[in-house]
């Protein structure tokens, strides 16, 4: 069984600041690094980390093959990440001491995703497969749809938020991954509370306060695991990747919430994005030794 993502690919550029620059402010990085990054890039990372089976589909420009390598060493399947005549994306994420982050992502190669690839790379897929879904690439609906017809179930973070790209991804959605923020953006967008989205299940993250899954059958809390927060970026995607690998082996959602939030936790121990994702080990010792 395979999870399938259809996701953004960036180059992350991490600045640690003495606070998030305000409008017309500039301000002077202490520190400096780079990394793989991208929602998508990350998902893929921590699915496989969580030990599931992902491939990845994407693109990349000619500068980009070192995140293709970078995430087929971390596990991830890159036979359908295309080269493509654009620059790689990129993310410049400002940090602040509590460990708070801005981002601004130029999208670059993640919006030339083509649906001959897309059809390409999900020949194989199969029911009992899932497709995994964000907001910073093209031909989402395209995929969904595409993965609907075969049989799939599809997943999808609805992050960035955005309310036509979630609008047109909400018929089409089995799971619903979003913060609290996202939901209230999507409250005020449509109206809705969660248990008219459509989705069957709409999982909402509110950050230390651990969050809330809203499924046919009611409503289930998940409590947050403590960690000292170094570095929130990824951490809602190191969420849904280890919620959705869990999933897909089987594991109830109580007990998948409660893997996403231990790995999700423990990322905001680490500064970094794909890099920064806790091994499935280190998540499993971490949630024993939390009980
Ligand atoms: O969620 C964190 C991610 O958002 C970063 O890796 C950055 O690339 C942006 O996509």
């Amino acid at each position: 069984m395979t999870l399938y993502n259809l996701g953004s690919i960036n180059l992350d550029h991490f600045y640690q600041v003495p606070h998030l620059p305000a409008p017309g402010e500039t301000i002077l990085a202490e520190s400096h690094s780079t990394g793989l990054g991208g929602k998508g890039a990350n998902i893929s990372v921590a699915a496989a980390q969580a030990g599931a089976r992902v491939v990845h589909i994407g693109a990349v420009g000619p500068d980009g093959a070192w995140a293709t390598a970078r995430l087929r060493a971390l596990g991830v399947g890159t036979d359908h990440i295309a080269g493509v005549d654009a620059l790689t994306a990129h993310a410049i994420i400002n940090v602040d001491p509590a460990g708070e982050n801005a981002i601004t992502v130029f999208p670059g190669a993640n919006m030339k995703q083509s649906l001959k690839r897309l059809e390409s790379a999900l020949a194989s897929a199969a029911p009992g497969d899932m497709l995994l879904l964000q907001n910073e690439t093209n031909a989402a609906p395209q995929a969904a749809q595409r993965a609907r017809e075969k049989g799939l179930e599809v997943l999808y973070a609805a992050a960035p938020f955005e309310p036509k790209a979630t609008a047109a991804l909400l018929p089409l959605t089995d799971i619903l991954v979003l913060n609290a923020v996202e939901l209230a953006q999507l409250k005020a967008a449509t109206g809705l509370n969660p248990d008219a989205l459509g989705p069957e299940t709409v999982i909402v993250t509110e950050g230390a306060q651990g969050g809330r899954a809203i499924t046919t059958a009611g409503e289930i809390r998940f409590a947050a695991f403590p960690a000292e927060t170094i570095d929130t970026t990824g951490a809602g995607d190191t969420f849904t990747g280890y919620l959705a690998a869990a999933l897909h082996e089987g594991q109830p959602l109580e007990a998948a919430l409660r893997l996403a939030a231990a790995a999700s936790a423990l990322k905001v121990t680490r500064k970094g994005t794909a890099d920064a994702i806790p091994s499935r080990a280190e998540t499993d010792a971490f949630m024993n030794a939390a009980s």
